[in-house]
């Protein structure tokens, strides 16, 4: 059985859909079992797996939790320069309770980290190893449940990612589509070098780490199961935001999202004078997990037409 923590998220809900295609036995859980309270943690946790929580005929071997995959989070990077009890309880507490759950109750733990631990100071790629130095309180909330779970546990995949889209959230894609809606310019900075990351394709990677794990085989005692540890993933290729904002306005008017004309104009992080401070340059190394998993990463384009021609898209 697999656990899904904020299943209605962004991501959650697209992991939960791809849960579903697989047909793999799984359960769902967001606010209503919440992070930061160990007990309800642990009541959920007691629930699923001896009382007949279930009116399905899932078989009681099914009921044992061996994954969690953790997606809730405090994801306001703005808002997290106020509310910083409440982020450091969401994204450093909670990640630190689930870990414990998980070692106390034998499960596997993936959970779902950010670029923004990095200062964003480098030029290369971020690989895994690279020492952490993260600028703002979401950075640094998010480091510390990191840093939480390696402490408590060691069957745990952390997987960072960025710039992160999906059907079922906010999103700079929708945000973007709204503002060039309604707008006859828009201004966004061109000097943050990043990769966006299409939901799905995220989905996807954290699915094949539990099939590569549950479907790993001993040769003459090396485990061919993904090692645990930390692992990058975003979309192929890097761009920044006004980059991204071009090829969605291009995309919005192919597929009929956008009707209205918009300029699109370029301007600094200075210009901009964003209130929180961004890494200028998060752009993550995927060799590890596409070596790990065996897949080849779509580059950000191909995915983001995937996202702008479907007919789950929808800005309203
Ligand atoms: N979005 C990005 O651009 C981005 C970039 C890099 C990394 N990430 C990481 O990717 C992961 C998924 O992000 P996302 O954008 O999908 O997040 P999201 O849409 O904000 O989803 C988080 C979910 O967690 C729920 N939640 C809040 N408090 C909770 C609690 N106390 N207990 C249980 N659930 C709770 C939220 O409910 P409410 O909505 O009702 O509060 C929401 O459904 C996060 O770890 C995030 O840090 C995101």
């Amino acid at each position: 059985m697999i656990w899904l923590i904020g299943c209605k998220g962004m991501l959650g809900s697209e992991v939960a859909k791809q849960l579903e295609e697989k047909k793999l036995p799984w359960v769902g859980t967001d606010k209503e079992v919440d992070i930061t309270d160990p007990q309800a943690l642990l009541d959920f946790t007691n629930k699923i797996e001896t009382a007949a929580y279930f009116p399905s005929d899932l078989r009681r071997a099914d009921r044992k939790i061996r994954w969690i995959i953790n997606c809730s989070a405090y994801t306001n990077v703005d808002k997290a320069e106020e509310e910083v009890e409440l982020a450091e309880k969401l994204n450093a507490t909670g990640p630190l309770n689930i870990a414990r759950l998980a070692r106390s109750i034998g499960a596997k733990l993936i959970h779902i980290s950010t670029d923004y631990v990095f200062d964003g100071q480098g030029n290369q790629p971020y690989t895994e190893d690279m020492p952490k130095a993260p600028l703002g309180v979401y950075g640094r909330t998010k480091a510390a449940g990191e840093d939480a779970i390696m402490k408590e546990m060691n069957t745990y995949y952390i997987i960072r990612t960025a710039w992160l889209y999906g059907f079922d959230g906010k999103n700079f894609v929708y945000t973007m589509t709204r503002a060039m809606n309604s707008h006859e310019q828009v201004r966004v900075v061109n000097d943050q070098m990043g990769t966006p990351t299409y939901a799905p394709d995220l989905a996807a990677a954290i699915l094949r780490f539990i099939e590569k794990s549950e479907n790993a085989k001993s040769f003459f005692g090396k485990n061919s199961a993904p090692a645990y540890g930390i692992y990058h993933f975003t979309n192929e290729g890097q761009t920044n935001w006004h980059e991204f904002a071009s090829e969605i306005y291009r995309l919005g008017r192919k597929y009929g999202h956008i009707t209205n004309d918009c300029r699109v104009d370029a301007c600094t992080t200075e210009e901009y004078g964003a209130k929180v401070q961004r890494p200028a340059y998060s752009v993550l190394s995927k060799a590890k997990i596409s070596k790990a998993l065996k897949i080849k990463i779509p580059e950000w384009q191909v995915s983001l037409e995937k996202f702008v021609k479907s007919e789950r898209f929808r800005t309203e």
